[in-house]
């Protein structure tokens, strides 16, 4: 009878798990998807953009498509051609939108090192007193408003205030590569994305520059899959959650850590930080690894609230024996959490790790509940399982 009663719960579970699973019925199925991005045959109503005065296109700038969608709840759907579009994009619709890169060929479309669309800005904070907000230097911004975007400074960042909005409910970007050029090297945050108070996933894309590359803000559940995440300081950082699977992080050099979590200070039970799955950490080329050997750490807190795991994943010479760093004294006992869960490779030294203080091995117990995007995506109630906006078609099929 227990046993039983025992059955009946697990089942329960499992076809509740099941239906969360399942992606909204407005989303592209992967064959529909991939026709439009290889043979340009896309569903009626989609926007084709090209820089290259191409007969099938209406516009010339993505921001210009963005900007003549209809305000409402309507799914939307964007083509760009392949080419680099040099131009800041900003998305305060809430309606679900999906972007699409253009592909030379079917093989090309499940390898994000294979894009041919680029996305660029060259621009970085470079004002040391923090008078000038981070935002106004990414290639795109997804937020409903300018203060929901805004980083601010201190541990907890911009007050938002409590009757914004929440920004884009499905925001979903394939095949498209966001390059941030002001440099070479760490000159001040200049960020790729910035992705706040909006669900969205990437598929097959890049997100290139040298300091704080990504940004995912307050209230932002962004996942990444099967896409390239290059950088030098603290570039995975933000307020909100980031789940990244099965993805390349590519060090351009050392500075800060790869991830500097904030975390928000929520009345919820926090799931807030960064959370890699089943990747790569690796220097970006030969010719940089042997200058970085050794000295690159996976993160550190950018206040007591930061909170990473790097679980399943490789690790190359790069990284630090300590693996993860102090900084300014901000890391706090049961509070921060930098965290490993059967990490491997060259840059995964034990005896560095135990004899850190700050780096925490995590046992299979402790991983679990950061083990599954369904753990971690809350709703605002705090509950989980928010993760309808994922498409779990493409995640699933492979
Ligand atoms: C969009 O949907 C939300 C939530 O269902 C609703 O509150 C809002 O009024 C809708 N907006 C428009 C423009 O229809
Ligand atoms: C995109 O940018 C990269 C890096 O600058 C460049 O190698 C590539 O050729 C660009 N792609 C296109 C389609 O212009
Ligand atoms: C983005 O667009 C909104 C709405 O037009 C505007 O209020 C905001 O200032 C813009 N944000 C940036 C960073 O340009
Ligand atoms: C190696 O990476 C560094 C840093 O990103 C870059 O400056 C350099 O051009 C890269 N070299 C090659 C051969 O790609
Ligand atoms: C979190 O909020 C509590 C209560 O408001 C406050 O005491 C604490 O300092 C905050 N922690 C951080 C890191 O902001
Ligand atoms: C952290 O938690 C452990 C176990 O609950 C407890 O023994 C320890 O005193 C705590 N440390 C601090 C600094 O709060
Ligand atoms: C591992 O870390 C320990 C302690 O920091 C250090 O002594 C040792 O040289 C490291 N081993 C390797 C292979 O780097």
């Amino acid at each position: 009878m227990l046993f039983y009663g025992l059955f009946l719960v697990l089942q329960a579970i499992l076809v509740h798990s099941a239906a969360l699973r399942q992606s909204s019925s407005s989303s592209l199925t992967t064959a529909a998807r991939e026709k439009c991005q290889t043979d340009l045959q896309c569903p009626p109503g989609t926007l084709i953009v090209s820089n290259a005065d191409h007969p099938l296109s209406s516009f010339t700038s993505l921001q210009a498509a963005i900007s003549s969608l209809p305000n409402d709840n309507s799914s939307q759907i964007i083509l760009l051609l392949s080419g680099s579009y040099n131009e800041q994009v900003n998305i305060t619709r809430a309606g679900p939108i999906t972007l699409l890169g253009q592909q030379p060929d079917h093989s090309a479309l499940t390898d994000a090192a294979r894009n041919t669309v680029n996305l660029t800005f060259a621009g970085a904070n470079q004002d040391s007193t923090g008078s000038i907000d981070n935002v106004w230097f990414s290639v795109m911004i997804v937020a409903p408003t300018l203060d929901a975007s805004l980083t601010g400074s201190g541990t907890t960042g911009y007050p938002v205030p409590a009757d914004t909005p929440f920004g884009n409910t499905n925001f979903r970007v394939y095949n498209i590569d966001f390059r941030n050029t002001f440099s070479e090297y760490s000159a001040g945050p200049a960020h790729a994305i910035s992705f706040s108070r909006s669900n969205g996933g990437f598929y097959y894309c890049g997100f290139y520059s040298y300091q704080d590359t990504i940004y995912i803000g307050k209230l932002g559940s962004a996942y990444m899959y099967k896409s390239i995440l290059a950088g030098q300081t603290d570039f995975l950082y933000g307020f909100g959650t980031l789940y990244v699977q099965s993805s390349q992080i590519l060090l351009r050099s050392c500075g800060g850590g790869i991830t500097a979590w904030k975390g928000t200070n929520t009345s919820v039970t926090n799931n807030y930080g960064v959370y890699i799955h089943d990747s790569t950490v690796r220097a970006a080329n030969t010719s940089i690894a042997p200058d970085i050997k050794e000295s690159c750490a996976l993160g550190r807190p950018w206040n007591a609230l930061h909170r990473s795991i790097f679980a399943n994943t490789y690790e190359d010479g790069s990284i630090e024996p300590s693996g993860y760093i102090n900084w300014e004294d901000r890391w706090t006992a049961n509070e921060t959490l930098m965290a490993e869960y059967k990490a491997y490779g060259p840059g995964f030294n034990l005896t560095g790790r135990e004899d850190s203080e700050v780096s925490v091995l995590l046992d299979s117990k402790e991983y679990a509940r950061y083990s599954d995007p369904e753990r971690v995506f809350l709703f605002s109630d705090g509950r989980v399982g928010n993760v309808a906006w994922i498409d779990w078609e493409v995640v699933n099929s492979s």
